[in-house]
């Protein structure tokens, strides 16, 4: 397989066979596009998570700030720290054969300064073994992104409803509708020529994000954004039906594994009070 080509051989839906491959490049995203086809990627956290979603052919895998209110328990994505989530991404990218791993830099770890930017990005690379890092912001990240990208990092953006921003937006609320859109528009053309190697679009109007699609080259990742988008993502728990209770639009469950989980908790529990667990077979 050349370099130029696909990292794995892509089944229905773009899961990958199972075939070895190789690791999953910031090129291989590009090429993708260039050759229309699209790809998921998911959040994960932990490390068995991570190799399931690497086995099932997931090309990139975001340990997102939602770890804050997926992992650690809070009610927003805005209480974490650099220090909580530098252990998760170490996790991921030590569980994974393929995927590309990209650590989000969390509310207050970039926005002061091109320069802070970086060294909580040098963090996830050297602590964490991260492949690229995510930031939120629109032209006001342009200086950030250009020096991380210069320093050999790669940088993926996120405009649209960027959740750090919640409070000075107003809560969730779809981003470029009307008159913002070409403001949008203008945001992700910056980021690209600041050297963003993928643009996250989260809850953006789908005719908008289909016009970024088509104007960017390198590919863009829809949350609520849309079908037209090169890519989507989606928290994990969500996708998986392990969070329970009302879910954005924007969410589609794959499977109940919260019910997965529950059964099998009660399950054991029962066996444990009838006395039916352990059995011999369990027993030294
Ligand atoms: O932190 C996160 O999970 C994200 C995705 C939803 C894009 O930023």
């Amino acid at each position: 397989m050349s370099e130029t080509t696909a990292p794995y051989s892509s089944g229905p839906g773009g899961a990958a066979s199972g075939a070895p491959g190789r690791r999953v490049r910031i090129h291989h995203l590009r090429e993708m596009k260039e050759r229309g086809e699209r790809w998921a990627m998911l959040t994960a956290y932990e490390q068995y998570a991570a190799q399931t979603f690497d086995e099932a052919g997931i090309p990139v895998l975001l340990v997102g700030d939602s770890a804050s209110n997926n992992v650690y328990g809070n009610e927003t994505s805005l209480p974490v720290t650099v220090d909580e989530l530098v252990p998760l991404v170490r996790a991921v990218t030590r569980s994974v054969k393929r995927a590309l791993v990209v650590a989000d830099l969390p509310f207050g770890s970039y926005q002061a300064s091109a320069e802070q930017a970086f060294h909580t990005a040098v963090r996830f690379m050297k602590e964490a073994n991260a492949h690229a890092v995510k930031l939120e912001g629109g032209e006001e990240m342009l200086p950030q992104v250009e020096l991380l990208t210069r320093s050999g990092l790669p940088v993926m953006a996120h405009i649209g409803f960027t959740p750090q921003s919640e409070h000075n937006l107003g809560g969730y609320r779809v981003q470029g509708r009307g008159e913002t859109a070409q403001r949008l528009v203008s945001a992700a053309k910056a980021l690209e020529a600041a050297g963003a190697f993928a643009l996250v679009m989260e809850m953006v109007p789908g005719d908008v994000a289909a016009e970024v699609t088509k104007t960017l080259s390198i590919p863009t990742i829809g949350i609520g954004a849309g079908v037209h988008c090169d890519a989507q993502v989606l928290v994990w728990q969500d996708m998986a039906g392990l969070r329970t209770g009302r879910m954005p639009r924007f969410v589609k469950r794959y499977a109940d594994v919260h019910g997965v989980l529950r059964g099998a908790a009660e399950d054991f529990a029962a066996d444990v009070a009838a006395g039916t667990f352990p059995g011999d077979e369990h027993t030294f």
